[in-house]
């Protein structure tokens, strides 16, 4: 019988989420994003939905993004292409005239999920 019950305990630890689960929300990536995005300015060359200053007109406007078949015309529109041309644009298509942005791997990642996850407004 005792082991009966111990098993059963085990079983339901087993069960709970780790304590840290909610840090890998997408939700919390795409919030990370735009925090980023706003700290480097992507804003002054791309007018992006969420962000309402500065408005740039250099690029094109990332409003409704997610519908994009190919990035800047020539990558396919993945979130591992996505965060390797927002973070480094002329070594991911060459010839982009995007500038390389001064954020890390990680960041360019949580971009990428902002990216994708906006609406439009
Ligand atoms: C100095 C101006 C400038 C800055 C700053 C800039 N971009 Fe761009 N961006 C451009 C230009 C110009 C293009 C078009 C590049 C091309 O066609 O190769 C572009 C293209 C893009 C595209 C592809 C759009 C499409 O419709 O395919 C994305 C996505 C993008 N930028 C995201 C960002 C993000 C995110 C940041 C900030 C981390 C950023 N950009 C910062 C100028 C800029």
């Amino acid at each position: 019988m005792r082991h009966v019950a111990v098993a059963a305990l085990l079983t339901v630890a087993a069960c709970k989420p780790p304590p840290d689960d909610r840090t890998s929300l997408p939700a919390d990536a795409a919030e990370r994003g735009k925090a980023v995005i706003e700290r480097v300015s992507c804003g002054s060359c791309h007018a992006i939905p969420g962000v309402d200053w500065p408005r740039g007109g250099a690029g094109p406007s990332l409003e409704g993004f997610d519908d994009v078949g190919l990035i800047a015309g020539a990558l396919p529109n993945t979130p591992g292409n996505l965060a390797a041309f927002v973070r480094d644009a002329p070594a991911t298509k060459p010839g982009s005239t995007m500038p390389p942005m001064p954020i890390t791997p990680a960041e360019a990642q949580d971009v990428a999920a902002y990216l994708y996850g906006m609406k439009d407004e």
